[in-house]
């Protein structure tokens, strides 16, 4: 069944010119591209898109490093979109969890640079894209 999830080229993502490389993964699974934007998310945008984090350790550098530099925000399309996606992604740490073959294990080496982020269920896809896109 065809269902959509919030993919994030995060801002190191962005800065590495890693955009085509993440882009031409999606597309080469059989995913379509449903909305695209480049922009600088707002404090208040990023706060609601971590929110599930609000308390933990690393949440102020979070929400700063997600908000420090343009970033691309993209709705994926397709059968099983939100567990294909994360297993192109790869685990969250880079090094400890993603391996070789994924987008973070390729291409990253720390928890919190690790370049994509992915919906991690229908519920947080349909919050999430809200957030991003209200208007789709
Ligand atoms: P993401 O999939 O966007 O969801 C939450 C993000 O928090 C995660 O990717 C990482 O970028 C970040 N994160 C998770 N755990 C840690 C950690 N221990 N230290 C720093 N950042 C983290």
């Amino acid at each position: 069944m065809s269902e959509r999830t919030l993919v994030l080229v995060k801002p190191d993502g962005v800065a590495r010119g890693l955009v085509g490389e993440v882009i031409a993964r999606i597309e080469r699974k059989g995913l379509k591209l449903a909305a695209l934007e480049l922009r600088t998310a707002d404090r208040a945008t990023a706060e609601q898109h971590y929110a599930e984090h609000d308390g933990k350790s690393f949440y102020g550098d979070l929400v700063d490093f997600i908000t420090g530099g343009p970033l691309v925000a993209i709705v994926v399309e397709g059968v099983r979109a939100i567990p294909a996606f994360r297993q192109l992604a790869g685990g969250t740490d880079p090094v400890e969890k993603a391996t070789p073959g994924t987008i973070r294990g390729d291409f990253g080496t720390e928890v919190q640079y690790n370049l994509v982020h992915g919906s991690d269920s229908v519920e947080s896809a349909e919050r999430e894209i809200k957030i991003w896109f209200p208007n789709l």
